[in-house]
């Protein structure tokens, strides 16, 4: 049996919430059903924040409403506090992720608060999601670096991870936001936290900013992590990480999990079509090198037949 990597799809939400021009919703949900289609299992459809910080999130219940779901698929989304939590149930979300940092000086210009106050405001969340029976999800953002306080100390990311843990989260996202960390720090930064943590509750959740994603990737499987968040067409970026490039791409992940011999359940042909689809509707290329490698091969192959 091969050993399974399950992805943690980010593209309509860390893909989408930076973009400046409206998206309308029906385009939002045609992109997670054809994520759905390629076999994703699970995908972070939108966010419940105030629509002043991240305007591109505002519609999230409109998206929830216009998808088609597929069966045994996760359909989750970001809430920072009790109000966003309200929303997404009755939105009809699955799961949903609550998100805080290793670094103060970012988590007070994402969430206006500190560490310690954010853990605060996600008990009331954690309550709630136990008494409805939802699942909830953590993020721990600049977990390799932050581009306000530069080096984290790993002792940070494993005090914010522990506090989510015991709060109830079932697993933590650590977030390369500004995607400045190596293969060896994110190694390294894996093997300590497995001291405090089981393996089987992280996830690692890296951007591409110096091109340093997939090695990472590469570095946290090697520690035995097998939960990747990625974003389709390599979409995204945090709008309060200035200059932060998108997610790595979803279809680079899958070309290079393929290639090691992982199952994800997720046809790369498909998934390459979700990517290039809503990379036309954003009038861009697709950000990701093998879909872009593939799509090339494709036309050649086609025009010869066609000759
Ligand atoms: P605050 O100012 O501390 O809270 O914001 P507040 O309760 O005073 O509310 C401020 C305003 O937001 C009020 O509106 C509230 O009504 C409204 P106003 O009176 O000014 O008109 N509000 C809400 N509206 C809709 N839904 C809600 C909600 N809550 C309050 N749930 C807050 C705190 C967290 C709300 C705010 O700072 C916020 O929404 N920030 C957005 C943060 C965000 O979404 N960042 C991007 C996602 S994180 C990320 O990308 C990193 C990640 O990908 C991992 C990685 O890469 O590292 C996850
Ligand atoms: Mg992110």
């Amino acid at each position: 049996m091969p050993e399974t990597v399950r992805i943690v799809e980010v593209g309509p939400r860390d893909g989408l919430q930076n973009e400046q021009r409206p998206i309308a919703p029906h385009v939002k949900a045609r992109l997670i059903d054809l994520l759905t289609g390629a076999g994703v299992s699970y995908i972070e459809a939108g966010s419940f924040v105030s629509p002043k910080a991240i305007p591109q999130m505002a519609g999230s219940d409109e998206v929830f409403a216009a998808i088609s779901r597929g069966a045994g698929v996760v359909y989750a989304a970001l809430t920072p506090n009790m109000r966003g939590y309200d929303q997404a149930m009755a939105a009809g979300v699955d799961e949903v992720a609550v998100f805080s940092a290793a670094s103060e000086a970012f988590n007070q210009r994402n969430i206006n608060c500190s560490i310690a106050e954010s853990l605060s405001r996600f008990e009331p969340v954690l309550a709630a999601a136990k008494r409805d029976g939802v699942r909830v999800r953590a993020y721990v953002s600049c977990a390799a670096g932050c581009p306000y306080e530069g080096a984290v100390a790993p002792e940070k990311v494993r005090d914010v991870t522990l506090g989510l843990l015991d709060m109830g989260c079932y697993e933590i996202s650590l977030g390369d936001t500004i995607g400045v960390g190596t293969p060896g720090q994110i190694g390294e930064l894996i093997e300590y936290l497995k001291v405090w943590a089981p393996v089987q509750s992280l996830a690692v959740h890296c951007h591409d900013t110096y091109g340093q994603a997939l090695a990472n990737i590469y570095a946290a499987l090697q520690a035995g992590v097998r939960v990747v968040d990625s974003s389709v067409a390599g979409l995204g970026g945090c709008p309060f990480a200035e200059g932060a490039t998108g997610n790595v791409a979803t279809e680079d992940v899958v070309y290079m999990l393929n290639g090691l011999g992982y199952e994800t359940g997720i046809d790369l042909d498909a998934l390459i079509e979700a990517g290039n689809t809503i990379s036309s509707a954003l009038d861009r290329p697709n950000g990701s090198r093998a879909a872009t490698a593939i799509s090339r091969k494709r036309a050649r192959q086609e025009s010869q037949t066609n000759e």
